[in-house]
């Protein structure tokens, strides 16, 4: 059994300082995960890895079998998960580089499967999702991320859109307006998953852009490579460290 799983997002298909022990495709009831689980240790911790986008980063977003992702994790004992991913800045407190911990999601998404709720499970209960992310596993993060110095934002709310394509200037307006500090493709319904299935989950949210109104003129999403690389190089470090104490 291992008890923390991550999760990889866009720029990290693998985890830095790991050693593979197995890898292992799990099917589940609702098909297959992004790709097999890698088991392993992280600085000599047992965790388990899954890249959400597949190994060759090949899944987008919006393609996501979210429920067989969070369903595999849990059916192989993980009782933790640390996510990651890259978001768009709206807050001005967020600066790009920066690693964000939100405490709060609006969910803008309109076209996923969003609950292993079908009708069929017998005393099935609504989840409370009033607080979505774990708050001692966010204060895990906050505080191994400060040890390595890493530039981070303590808390902020995660507007999740559907993707693939970004939002238009009056969407982030709107979305600002709402109190969202960043915006990404990735949180939900990977956080409700979670949650349906008892996990304490938390998200690292790497900032790779300024959103669509908030930067000098449009989007160049070819630059964000090497904001992708930086700041994914930032998250490597936190988990890294941030494993020793889970
Ligand atoms: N919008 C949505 N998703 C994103 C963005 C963005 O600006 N940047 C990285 N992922």
């Amino acid at each position: 059994m291992v008890a923390i799983a991550i999760i990889g997002g866009t720029g990290m298909s693998q985890l830095d300082q790991f050693t593979v022990q197995r890898r292992e495709m799990v099917k589940t009831p609702y098909g297959v995960p992004s790709c097999p689980l890698v088991f392993g240790e992280l600085n000599g911790v047992s965790v388990v890895f899954l890249s959400r986008h597949g190994n060759r980063q090949s899944i987008p977003a919006h393609m996501v079998n979210y429920c067989a992702n969070v369903w595999a994790l849990h059916s192989v004992g993980v009782k933790r998960v640390v996510a990651v991913g890259v978001v768009g800045a709206i807050d001005d407190a967020c600066n790009v580089g920066d690693i964000v911990i939100p405490d709060q999601i609006i969910d803008y998404t309109t076209d996923r499967s969003k609950s292993y709720e079908r009708g069929h499970v017998e005393g099935f209960h609504q989840i409370d999702f009033s607080y979505p992310f774990n708050d001692a596993l966010r204060q895990e993060l906050i505080q191994g991320g400060g040890r390595v110095g890493v530039s981070m934002v303590d808390h902020g709310t995660y507007g999740t859109v559907s993707g693939p394509r970004l939002e238009t200037v009056a969407e982030v307006r709107r979305m600002e307006q709402d109190g969202c500090s960043i915006v990404g493709m990735s949180c939900m319904p990977e956080a409700a998953l979670a949650r349906e299935l008892e996990l304490d989950y938390a998200f690292c949210a790497v900032t790779v852009n300024p959103a669509a109104g908030k930067g000098d003129g449009v989007i160049n999403v070819p630059d964000w490579q090497s904001t992708i690389e930086t700041g994914t190089a930032s998250a490597q470090l936190l988990l890294a460290e941030t494993v020793l104490s889970l």
